[in-house]
């Protein structure tokens, strides 16, 4: 496939949240009270950072999601469409509340997450199957696991059937993935944790990401990408094993660099570009991402930049 001379078109299925951040110098043990440094109101989930940070690449993003009919549910809206992102497929629970995530950060900028999905849970297969066109309508569609499982394959199924490729970040897992699915996927992109709970292969090296990497290729997935933090990202598909390595920086916050990867990895794939070239993208942007405090405030803007020409 030759590069696009227009723009990327990506669709993203996911989760829109409100984060609320706290950061400590470290993260509280069970039952401890700590004294904090900051705190953020911030806007999250994985697929709305995903959406976001695929703007900022100078994609043409469309976003299906649920959001209460709460303040939270109207400033995000608010958030989508200033980045025109296509949000007409953004949904309103008429009972639930915005998603929220209660997170930490610590001084090594490492995270921990607690996720209420609220609206993001009542996202059906049914809506999702509502938002066919603009699923039909872009070059690669994104889904990620803060949403029920019946979307995530109601989108994978209605993009596969029209020849649009699906990238799917499993993030958080959140119970089982079955090979009918996994078959749906031509790029599905776990961080080490991820893969772990999806195979079982405890991960400590690059050998044991790889096994895993392989064992859910054998259940379907074409090409399977595995974060590897620091250390990069791994790519298994019908060519081999290739590690992509991430150069060294100092971290202030981690908290949606990998959201920044699966966007980036995907622009550069809806815009024709080869896996390894994706991923080299896409190790590039998330390294940047760390480098700065927040998740959607960390992404660089490069829409003028177009880094997938
Ligand atoms: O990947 C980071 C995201 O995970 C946060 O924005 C939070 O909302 C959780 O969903």
């Amino acid at each position: 496939m030759g590069l696009s001379a227009r723009a990327p078109k990506i669709c993203v299925v996911g989760s829109s949240i409100m984060d609320l951040v706290t950061y400590a110098a470290r993260l509280p043990a069970l039952g401890e009270t700590l004294p904090g440094t900051a705190f953020a109101t911030a806007f999250g989930g994985k697929g709305a950072n995903q959406a976001v940070m695929a703007a900022q690449l100078g994609a043409v993003v469309s976003m299906v999601s649920k959001l209460g009919s709460d303040t939270f549910g109207d400033d995000y809206l608010a958030r989508l469409r200033s980045f025109d992102i296509d949000a007409e497929h953004v949904q309103r629970s008429a009972s639930t509340a915005t998603g929220v995530a209660a997170i930490g950060v610590d001084a090594s900028g490492a995270n921990a997450i607690i996720v209420v999905p609220g609206a993001n849970d009542e996202l059906s297969a049914a809506d999702v199957a509502s938002a066919a066109s603009v699923i039909t309508d872009a070059d690669v569609v994104v889904c990620q696991w803060e949403i029920p499982l019946d979307a995530v394959a109601s989108a994978l199924r209605i993009a596969r059937n029209a020849g649009v490729l699906t990238v799917f970040n499993p993030a958080p897992v959140r119970g089982a993935l079955d090979d009918a699915l996994c078959a749906l996927v031509d790029v599905l992109c776990p961080n080490e944790s991820e893969a772990e709970a999806l195979t079982g292969h405890a991960i400590a090296t690059v050998d044991d990401a790889e096994a895993a990497a392989r064992s859910l290729s054998a259940r379907g997935a074409r090409t399977v990408v595995i974060t590897l933090g620091e250390r990069g990202a791994l790519v298994v598909d019908a060519e081999g094993a290739r590690v992509h390595t991430a150069p060294v920086v100092r971290a202030i916050d981690t908290t949606g660099a990998g959201d920044a990867f699966v966007a980036a990895m995907a622009t550069m794939l809806a815009a024709g570009h080869a896996i390894d070239d994706a991923v080299r993208k896409a190790v590039e942007i998330a390294s940047e991402s760390v480098q700065h405090r927040g998740t959607q405030a960390s992404y660089p803007d490069l829409r003028s930049a177009a880094p997938w020409r």
